[in-house]
């Protein structure tokens, strides 16, 4: 017998690809992109339009409470991308390298890059690019779709000192143009700008070629990316300054949990339609 209920709608075929990048920043057209770690939450953006799903090592911290992102395995990456990846076949899908993955030497990083293909990923994310840029070319040459991370890079975060914004001095900000042009130059078809001033994004944004995805960059980028968890509300102890809650979803949570609790307490849980 199935018991499981039918999806209230399928999801929708989206046409978006590697290309779709530069074909939207030719058009002007904004690129949406959200984080999913899970089938259930990669299906329901399945039916919605969102042009790219990120599996975000953020999913250490959203999924697994961890402070940081530091403690995503290649195989916990694989494992989310595989969930993703079922809920939402017919999405282009990013996943990220973990911490380190660029810094063991080029075949170990070609295996994690693998890894994620199989798994489902259409593309790679690498944060930062000083010291591993012929890495990131290595991969584009192999067939990899590499998406750049500059500005805030979340797995440096000891080094950086703490989740800081960058780029905000004369000094700063060159450096996260350079780190912008090599980025290009290693073969990237888009980059994440990352918590950096919203002018210095804007004027990225104008001289690179390639898309720019931003997260706390302001308004000049090519597109958009937010952790799904922060714009649907679910995060109430957690609200950067960038991410803007579209729902209050902690509510929502609360809400029907604490009814289905009342129910089952006060026996009006379930009825007999509920029961075989
Ligand atoms: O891990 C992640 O979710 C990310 C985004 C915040 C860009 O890298």
């Amino acid at each position: 017998m199935n018991l499981t209920a039918k999806p209230s709608s399928p999801p929708q075929r989206s046409h978006f690809s590697v290309h779709s990048f530069a074909a939207a920043k030719a058009a002007g057209e904004k690129i949406v992109m959200a984080t999913a770690y899970d089938a259930w939450t990669a299906r329901l953006l399945a039916e919605l339009p969102v042009d790219c799903l990120l599996v975000g090592d953020s999913a250490m911290m959203v999924m697994h409470g961890e402070p940081n992102t530091l403690g995503a395995t290649i195989e916990l990456m694989a494992l989310h991308t595989r969930a993703v990846a079922r809920g939402a076949p017919d999405r282009f899908i990013v996943a990220d390298m973990p911490f380190l993955a660029m810094r063991r030497g080029e075949a170990h990083a070609v295996d994690c890059a693998a890894q994620l293909l199989r798994a489902g990923a259409h593309a790679v994310k690498v944060e930062g690019v000083r010291g591993h840029s012929e890495i990131i070319r290595h991969l584009v040459e192999s067939g990899i779709p590499v998406m750049g991370h500059v500005g805030l890079t979340p797995q440096s975060v000891h080094a950086l000192g703490g989740f800081r914004v960058q780029g905000r001095d004369p000094g700063a900000a060159e450096r996260v143009r350079g780190d912008a042009d090599l980025t290009e130059a290693a073969g990237c078809f888009a980059m994440v700008l990352e918590c950096i001033p919203a002018m210095l994004a804007r004027e990225l944004t104008r001289q690179l070629e390639i898309p720019t995805i931003g997260i706390g960059a302001g308004r000049g980028c090519d597109g958009q990316v937010l952790v799904l968890h922060d714009l649907l509300g679910l995060t109430p102890d957690f609200q950067p300054r960038f991410a803007r809650r579209f729902v209050d979803g902690a509510a929502l949570v609360r809400r029907g949990v604490a009814r289905y609790s009342a129910a089952v307490k006060s026996g009006r849980f379930p009825k007999a339609k509920e029961a075989f």
